[in-house]
């Protein structure tokens, strides 16, 4: 009788042993998920401060508001999230309401609400299984009203919806995946679609361009990536190195290539770039538009004089020294924000990877309104398909906008990772 006894409990032991090591292996997968989860949806940049520990928080986020901090997260039970349940962490992901009360929106809950629940669940392995660090989150400076988290309760109810993800049925799994890896995981739009008085998305005008921190996250449509002649390989290029035929990334865009993007796998890359080109198939090129330059116009002097030097006479670029003008995807648009943003606040040297660095370009503030539309009416009629139709106007409403922002000759702040 005894034996049988412990016959049972050596039973119920080995049983038990059993489902344990089976959900330790589970989870084990779940959290690589998980970490690779994290690198799609960028958690890093947000909540990790310069010189800073991994997540522990800390990054000043300038708001209209006044600045706001990210927070820990990583599992310290005092300081971080180690006391948050799973249904804490989705509830915070999803609906943007996490333990101190209702979220900035400058936590992009409103591209997370789309996670899916495996997804949400293997994130919440993974920070779980990080070592916690303790670092007490810093005191936001928001001015009164909108430092009462309350108020974004009724900015929530009016705006923020808990939606979940949905497939388009007649879109190819890999395009599904493209989609779902941008406007969840990515949180493109939260910086790439433009926002209304209210602050709020506005999901009428989907990817078409935004002002951010001095830089235009430009508009990224399909048709308007197509018009630029990108291809899918190329798009891959840039998103891999932080550089391509077309150009660099800069500004905020160089974090996202280099904390993100450049991290995905091959056949999430193969995704992104489908989606956003809106193509399983492989778009054709556009031939580089290859004009002799009109050496009597206004700007072509500027040109040869201040920017050849780097970018070539004829607009074709140095290897690891400067890219090329020639169908540059900045000038090549009808926004001309990012040129002649370029052109007055400079670009810190970039290291994009490893192996990959740039040059620093100068800011050329003393350059005249004028002269600077004439330089890019120059470049515009020599390398690509816009009209050259650029304004002293229009450039100089764009200082007053920088020199407001004190933005003028100081680059990109972003620029060492
Ligand atoms: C664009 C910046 C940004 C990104 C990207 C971002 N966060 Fe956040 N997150 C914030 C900010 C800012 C806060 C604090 C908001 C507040 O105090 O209202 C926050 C808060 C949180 C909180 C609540 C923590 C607490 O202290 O209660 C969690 C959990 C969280 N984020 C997880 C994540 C995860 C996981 C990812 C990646 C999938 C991520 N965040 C990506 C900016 C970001
Ligand atoms: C010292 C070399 C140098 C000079 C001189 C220079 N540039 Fe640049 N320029 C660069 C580098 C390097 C980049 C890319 C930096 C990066 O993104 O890392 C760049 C980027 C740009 C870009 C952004 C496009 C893109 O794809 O990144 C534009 C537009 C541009 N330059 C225009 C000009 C014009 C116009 C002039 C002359 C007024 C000029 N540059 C002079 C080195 C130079
Ligand atoms: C934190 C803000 C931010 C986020 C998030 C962001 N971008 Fe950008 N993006 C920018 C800015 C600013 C620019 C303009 C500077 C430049 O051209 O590199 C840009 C430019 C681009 C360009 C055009 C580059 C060129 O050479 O014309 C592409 C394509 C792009 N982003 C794709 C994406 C994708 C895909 C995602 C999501 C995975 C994303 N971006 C997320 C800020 C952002």
């Amino acid at each position: 009788m005894k034996n049988i006894k412990t016959l049972f409990v050596w039973l119920a032991f080995l049983l038990l042993a059993a489902q344990f090591s089976q959900a330790q292996t589970a989870s084990q997968e779940q959290i690589e998920k998980g970490k690779y989860l994290a690198v799609a949806g960028d958690c890093i940049a947000c909540h990790t401060a310069p010189e800073g520990m991994p997540f522990a928080g800390g990054l000043p986020m300038h708001t209209p508001f006044g600045v706001l901090y990210s927070t820990n997260i990583t599992p310290d039970k005092n300081t971080g999230i180690g006391k948050y349940s799973y249904e804490l962490f989705r509830q915070t992901m999803h609906e943007g309401k996490g333990s101190a009360g209702h979220l900035y929106p400058a936590m992009p809950y409103t591209s997370y609400t789309l996670l899916t629940e495996e997804d949400t669940q293997a994130l919440y392995a993974y920070f779980m299984s990080l070592p916690a660090v303790m670092q007490v989150n810093r005191d936001n400076e928001i001015a009164f009203p909108f430092n009462l988290r309350f108020g974004l309760g009724f900015w929530k109810a009016l705006f923020a919806e808990d939606t979940s993800f949905e497939k388009d049925p007649d879109k190819s799994v890999n395009w599904n995946r493209g989609n779902y890896l941008v406007n969840a995981l990515g949180h493109c739009g939260e910086c790439h679609t433009p926002r209304n008085f209210t602050m709020e998305l506005d999901l009428t005008r989907p990817m078409q361009g935004n002002v951010i921190a001095g830089f235009e996250a430009s508009d990224i449509t399909p048709g308007r990536l197509i018009a630029q002649g990108w291809t899918k390989p190329e798009l891959a290029s840039l998103f891999k190195n932080g550089y391509s035929d077309k150009g660099t990334v800069f500004g905020e865009m160089s974090m996202v290539v280099y904390h993100s993007l450049s991290r995905l796998n091959e056949s999430d890359m193969n995704a992104v770039t489908s989606y956003l080109l809106d193509s399983d198939k492989p778009v054709e090129a556009k031939p580089i538009i290859a004009r002799t330059p009109d050496k009597k116009a206004a700007g072509h002097n500027t040109y040869v004089n201040m920017c050849s030097g780097c970018h070539g006479l004829e607009g074709q670029g140095k290897p690891k020294i400067a890219p090329a003008m020639q169908s540059n995807a900045t000038i090549n648009r009808p926004s001309l924000y990012n040129s002649v943003a370029v052109l007055l606040r400079g670009i810190p040297s970039q290291k994009y990877n490893a192996t990959t660095a740039f040059y620093a370009m100068d800011s050329f503030e003393e350059l005249s309104n004028q002269e600077m539309a004439d330089l890019i009416n120059y470049m515009r009629k020599a390398w690509t398909d816009e009209s050259p139709n650029v304004t002293a106007d229009q450039v100089s409403r764009i200082r007053d906008e920088l020199e407001g922002d004190g933005l003028i000759g100081v680059g990109s702040g972003h620029a060492e990772f």
